[in-house]
């Protein structure tokens, strides 16, 4: 598929929002990603596994492996596909967990330490959640939350077999959590239910259905909600790492500026990661103007091997 019938496929305010943000070549870059899809990442779980002992499985099946430099063992399995590592022994023990590089970075910045009480207030099927876990070795208390009882039940499965015992499941509507658990969690991660345009693939001759404007603003208001929810529920001092795999600003900036305005007690950090598919936060979209701060928060541009993603570190004033 070219770029132009990749275009094609694409609703026209999609690619709108799309071509007021980014640049030519990175355009190419996202629209060569919908296309092409991304390939196969995955972290070895270090709570199960023996690094060497998954390599070596790896190189047995003739799985190329590359090692990202930027998170602890990630992994890109250029050229494989996933019904192959599904396939592996270390997948069926759970020493090896598929996920997309980006989906792992939010927990990076959650200034992890032991003993830690922490949220994740959107987490099935928990990808996030346990790379919590495997980072902290399972010392802390990590509740990962999530309202829909199908992908709960994965959560589960997942937690199970990742051996990720430190965390334990809720099922709550996240935005009552900050009203029953008022400045409970020293950490919180939300990643929120979002429109996804950074893990769109397309399908030849496809148009895809599945966005409209109207999902994303109703995406807005809850993630608002959700915000609210979180920021009542992180004790003084404590820090929120809010995520989304999407890319139009009304689901990620707005989120940030609409948190700033009304909290100020909430400060937002800068994100310091050194990729080049990534630009930092937007402090301007068309004639909306939002916090100057927000220059702090990342955007990652999807690409062949990173889904697009958003990510903001906000901090609570201790009192
Ligand atoms: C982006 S996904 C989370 C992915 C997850 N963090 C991971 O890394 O595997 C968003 C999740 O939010 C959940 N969700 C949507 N609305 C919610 C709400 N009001 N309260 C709690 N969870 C909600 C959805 O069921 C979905 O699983």
């Amino acid at each position: 598929m070219s770029i132009k019938e990749a275009k094609n496929n694409l609703p026209e305010e999609l690619i709108e929002i799309l071509e007021s943000i980014y640049t030519n070549g990175q355009l190419d870059k996202i629209y060569a990603s919908y296309i092409r899809g991304r390939y196969i990442n995955f972290r070895i779980n270090t709570l199960k596994a023996n690094i060497n002992e998954v390599m070596k499985e790896l190189n047995k099946n003739k799985i190329k492996a590359v090692n990202c430099s930027f998170v602890k063992n990630a992994f890109i399995a250029k050229g494989a596909k996933e019904r192959t590592l599904r396939n592996l022994e270390s997948y069926k023990e759970g020493n090896i967990y598929v996920q997309n590089i980006s989906s792992m970075l939010p927990p990076l910045f959650l200034d992890l330490e032991e003993n830690l009480t922490i949220l994740d207030m959107c987490a099935a099927p928990g990808g996030k959640s346990l790379y919590v876990a495997n980072l902290i070795n399972n010392n802390a208390t990590i509740l990962a939350n999530d309202m829909n009882e199908i992908r709960r039940k994965r959560l589960e499965y997942n937690i199970e077999k990742q051996g990720a015992s430190s965390i334990i499941v809720l099922g709550s509507d996240g935005r009552t959590i900050g009203k029953r658990l008022k400045n409970y969690f020293d950490r919180i991660l939300l990643d929120a239910p979002c429109s996804g345009e950074g893990i769109i693939t397309l399908k030849k001759n496809k148009k895809l259905l599945s966005w409209n404007k109207k999902k994303i603003l109703s995406h807005s208001k809850m993630q608002k909600k959700l915000f609210d929810s979180a920021y009542n529920a992180l004790k003084p001092g404590g820090t929120i790492v809010y995520s989304t795999c999407t890319i139009n600003p009304f689901e990620n900036e707005e989120i940030i500026d609409y948190a700033l305005n009304k909290y100020n007690d909430l400060r937002l950090e800068k994100i310091d990661l050194d990729i080049k598919n990534s630009i930092r936060g937007l402090t301007k979209y068309k004639d909306k103007n939002y916090n100057e701060e927000l220059y702090k928060a990342i955007r990652i541009i999807p690409n062949e091997y990173m889904e697009g993603f958003f990510v903001a570190k906000l901090v609570k004033r201790n009192q």
